[in-house]
This record gives C-alpha cells, structure tokens and sequence, in this order.
C-alpha cells in the first residue's frame, strides 16, 4: 500500500494525512474483496524496516491501526472475515499489540475470507526465523535434513496457513518487492499501478483482477501443456 506520502504531499498535507486517507483505501479494498469471493487478502500495512521512520510517523501509523481495528471490528464480524497478522508483531506497542489480539481472537470463527496484516514485517527475517527453527529440529532429531523440502518450508514460515500469492499488487508507480512475502511470490502474477494508495478504489482493483485473469499462468510449462 504505496504512496500516502506522495499524495498528501501533492495535496500540501502532512504525511499522516496520507495515511488516514490510505485506510479508506484499506476499508475499500477489504469490502471489495470479499464481495468477489477472494480467499486471502494479505496487506503490507508496516515493514521491518518502517520503523525506521521518524517517532513522529511511527507513532501516527500505530495509533491509525488501533483505531481501525476498534472501528472495523464489526465490519469484520459483519462480514464474516478472519482477520490474521503476519510480522514480529511482539515488536508492536503493547497497545497495538493487545487490540490486535482481541480482533483476531474475536474473528477466528470467521469464515468468507481471511485478512492478513502483515506488520512488522520483513520476509528475509521470516526466512532467518524458519531456518532456525527447522535447524533445531535437525539438531534434536526431530526433522531428517533429507525430509527438509518445500511443504517444511511453508510450514515454518508466519503464512504457514495460507496459499501462495496469486496476484500482488503494488501502488504507486513503484517497481520493487521491498522484502515482501519473498517465497512465496515464486510464481505471483505482478501487477504495478501508478495510483497512489489513496486513490486505490474497487475499480484499480478490478482492473487488477482483470489483468490477472488475461495472465497465462504456465508454472514452468508450455502453453499447450496449460490448455
Ligand atoms: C506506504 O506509503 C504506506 C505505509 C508505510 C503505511 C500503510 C498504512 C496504511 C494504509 C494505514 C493503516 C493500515 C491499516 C491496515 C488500517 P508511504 O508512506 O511509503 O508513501 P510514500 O512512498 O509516498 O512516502
């Protein structure tokens, strides 16, 4: 979700304007999606390297996400979305932290769709954390290294629950992954728009939709395998 700062800055707002405006986007989007039938929604809310942002913004970007979470939750019972958080979330304020909690606890029954907010997230960390711990169970004798292969992997990852990407959508005009869901983009369809995330609305969504849906998807094989 790229591009709240731009577009405050175009409109001669403070970024955190941006951000506000940027959660109209999310609410947006999360309808939208779940109106289509889709599965999984993951977002990129708030990146490892994110806290590196002024105090200032940091600040503004925890307290806009306890205020959505208090106010979406009955959107999200509404609805019947789960809501999940992938990231070192223990890193988040203890506020933050307990509000996010309670929301997940409080969907986890639900069953439409499920809404992944991947916060304090790094995929590179998620990586170092799956070695790890699959190295441990090495050394414990627990997991053989020949057994080691992609569903131990997958099951050792924050998105251990969920399927690989099909489509990720990138705003802002930017063309870059920025240390996301890394593994599991293996075999995503790209898609970048220069819409700053403010703007997104249900209909940037289905023009992404339907891209994907004139993508051929060939994993490997050729076109005749596929049709
Ligand atoms: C990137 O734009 C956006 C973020 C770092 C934060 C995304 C957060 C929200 C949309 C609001 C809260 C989220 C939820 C789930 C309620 P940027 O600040 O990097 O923009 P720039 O590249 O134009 O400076």
């Amino acid at each position: 979700m790229d591009g709240n700062g731009r577009w405050a800055k175009q409109k001669g707002m403070l970024r955190a304007f941006g951000h506000e405006g940027g959660t109209k986007s999310v609410r947006e989007t999360v309808e939208a999606s779940a109106q289509l039938g889709i599965e999984n929604l993951t977002l990129y809310a708030f990146s490892t390297e994110n806290w590196n942002r002024p105090k200032v913004e940091v600040d503004t970007l925890m307290r806009l996400l306890v205020s959505s979470l208090k106010k979406e939750i009955k959107t999200l019972t509404d609805n019947n979305i789960k809501l999940k958080a992938i990231g070192n979330i223990k890193l988040l304020p203890k506020k933050v932290y307990k509000e996010l909690n309670e929301v997940i606890d409080f969907t986890k029954n639900n069953t439409r769709m499920t809404l992944t907010l991947a916060l304090s997230y790094g995929s590179r960390e998620e990586l170092i954390n799956a070695i790890k711990e699959i190295s441990v169970k090495v050394k414990n004798n627990i997991i053989s290294v020949e057994k080691i292969d992609e569903s131990i992997i997958n099951e050792h990852l924050y998105t251990q629950n969920l399927p690989d990407v099909d489509l990720l959508i990138r705003t802002s005009g930017e063309q870059r992954i920025s240390n996301f869901l890394l593994w599991q983009i293996a075999y995503a369809e790209l898609y970048f728009t220069p819409v700053l995330w403010p703007d997104f609305k249900k209909q940037h969504l289905y023009d992404a939709i339907i891209e994907y849906q004139n993508r051929e998807r060939r994993f490997g094989k050729t076109s005749e395998q596929i049709s």
